[in-house]
């Protein structure tokens, strides 16, 4: 696999007003951007939609990563992918054929993950661990919803465990995790095997995104070399 370990800040804790002034804060201190889309009813939030996409489309070159948290991902495959999203996450608890959505995300010329929450049992991404069957597994480490949560210890098992289940098939998918992600644990997150760290607060937040973001880069890297 590529060992190399990327951070992607997620503008959900962006300045809203201000969002092309914070992405460009970090524009050439990683490859991607974390976007999350959040309908108020697979989880208890809004935040953006389609029309945010298509305008920071113009202002950025970075691969979009965007993370839908909606009941019906089959309906806006297509207007995200149109809208610029490089990648596009689905929840696997909002899809009954999670396998045909993959496929049909790929033909829209997009990469396809398959995000899980905490409360699901991770065997279940057995099937998406083979080799080629998806581009990214994303664990939720945190209940999705809201930036700004304390990272769940009980993650570094399962990153740990779907780890094992990509590389038994030598699978490429990008294991990715997403919530809580601070400089005190990029390290032992790094060491259980994530490699696509999606992190909001701790770099939007912070004094100055563009050093927070090549500081962790450094923190997690280090630890796995
Ligand atoms: C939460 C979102 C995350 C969020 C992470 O539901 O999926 O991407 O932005 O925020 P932090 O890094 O602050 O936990
Ligand atoms: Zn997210």
């Amino acid at each position: 696999m590529n060992n190399e370990l990327k951070i992607v800040p997620s503008i959900l804790s962006a300045d809203f007003a201000n969002l092309g002034r914070d992405i460009a804060a970090i524009e050439n201190d990683c490859e991607a951007l974390h976007i999350d889309i959040m309908d108020g009813h697979y989880v208890p939030n809004l935040s953006m939609g389609v029309p945010v996409v298509k305008s920071i489309r113009k202002v950025s070159k970075l691969t979009f990563d965007t993370h839908l948290m909606i009941t019906n991902p089959e309906d806006f495959i297509k207007p995200f992918a149109e809208a610029g999203s490089d990648m596009i996450t689905f929840h696997i608890e909002c899809t009954k054929d999670a396998e045909a959505l993959i496929a049909d995300i790929r033909k829209l010329g997009v990469k396809a993950g398959v995000a899980i929450h905490p409360d699901t049992p991770i065997e279940v991404l057995a099937p998406f661990c083979k080799k080629g069957a998806c581009d990214l597994i994303l664990i939720m480490c945190v209940n999705p919803g809201f930036g700004e949560q304390s990272f769940m210890e009980s993650a570094y098992d399962r990153i740990r465990a779907v780890r094992k289940m990509l590389d038994d098939d030598s699978s490429e998918a990008l294991l990715a995790i997403d919530g809580g992600i601070r400089p005190s644990n990029i390290a032992s997150a790094a060491e259980a095997g994530a490699r696509h760290i999606v992190a909001g607060s701790a770099v939007f937040k912070s004094e100055d995104p563009g050093a927070t973001v090549r500081k962790l880069t450094k923190l997690g890297n280090d630890s796995i070399r």
